[in-house]
C-alpha cells in the first residue's frame, strides 16, 4: 500500500471512490477546482496495482470568519475492502502536515453526520479532533453534523523546528505503508 499527494488523474478515481462509500457526491469540476487550487492537500491510498482504494479531498479555507488561517476537509473515505488499516489515519496526517508546511494552517475542520460513528471514532480518538458546533440539518436528508476541529500545533512544532514529521507522526502499528515524501507542485 503506498499513500501519495494527488495528481490530476487521480481526479476520477477520487470520485468512483467517493460514489461508492459517501452519499455525499460532488461534481468532476469540484474536484478539479481542489486539485488545481490546493494541489499540495489532497492524498490517494493505491494498492499494490496502482487502484486507488481511498482518498482525502482537502483544501484551504478561502475567506475563514476568523481569520485564522485554516484547511478543511471535503470529503474523505476508504473502500470496504481496505479499512481498518490505519489509511485513513494517514490520509488524515498528510493532508494536515502539507496544510501547514504550505500554508501555515493553525488548524483543520470538517463536518461529519452524526451517526457516522465509524468515522467519529477516527476524528475523536485516533486525531484529536474536537467539536466546535452542532449543525442543525446541514445534509441533503435533514441529519445534523458535528462541525470538527484539529488544532494543528504539533504539526506546526514539527515544522518550525525541523523534525521528520513522517517518521515522528506518522509511524503506527500494522501493515506496511509507504510513505511518499510529499512534492510540492512547481
Ligand atoms: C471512516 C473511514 C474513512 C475510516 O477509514 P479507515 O481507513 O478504516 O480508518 P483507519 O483504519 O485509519 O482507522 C483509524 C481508527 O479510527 C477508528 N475507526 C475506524 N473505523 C472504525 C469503525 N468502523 N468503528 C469504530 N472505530 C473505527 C479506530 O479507532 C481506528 O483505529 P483502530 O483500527 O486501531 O481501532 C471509513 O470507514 C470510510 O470510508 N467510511 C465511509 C466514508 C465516511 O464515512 N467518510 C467520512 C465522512 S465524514
Amino acid at each position: 500500500m503506498n499513500i501519495r499527494c494527488a495528481a490530476p488523474d487521480d481526479l476520477m478515481n477520487m470520485q468512483h471512490c467517493n460514489l461508492l462509500c459517501l452519499p455525499e457526491n460532488y461534481q468532476m469540476k469540484y474536484y478539479f477546482y481542489h486539485g488545481l487550487s490546493w494541489p499540495q492537500l489532497s492524498y490517494v491510498a493505491e494498492d499494490e496495482s496502482g487502484k486507488i482504494v481511498g482518498y482525502v479531498l482537502a483544501k484551504m479555507e478561502e475567506d475563514p470568519e476568523d481569520s485564522v488561517p485554516h484547511g478543511h476537509i471535503t470529503s474523505l473515505a476508504v473502500k470496504r475492502s481496505h479499512r481498518r488499516l490505519g489509511l485513513a489515519q494517514k490520509l488524515m496526517d498528510q493532508a494536515s502536515r502539507a496544510m501547514v508546511e504550505n500554508f501555515n494552517a493553525q488548524y483543520v475542520s470538517l463536518h461529519v453526520r452524526k451517526s457516522n460513528r465509524a468515522a467519529l471514532h477516527l476524528y475523536t480518538e485516533t486525531l484529536r479532533f474536537s467539536i466546535s458546533e452542532i449543525e442543525p440539518k446541514y445534509y441533503a436528508d435533514g441529519e445534523d453534523a458535528y462541525a470538527m476541529r484539529r488544532d494543528l500545533k504539533e504539526f506546526r512544532d514539527k515544522v518550525e523546528f525541523g523534525l521528520n514529521a513522517d517518521l515522528d507522526m506518522l509511524a503506527v502499528e500494522g501493515p506496511q505503508v509507504d510513505l511518499v515524501q510529499q512534492k510540492t507542485p512547481e
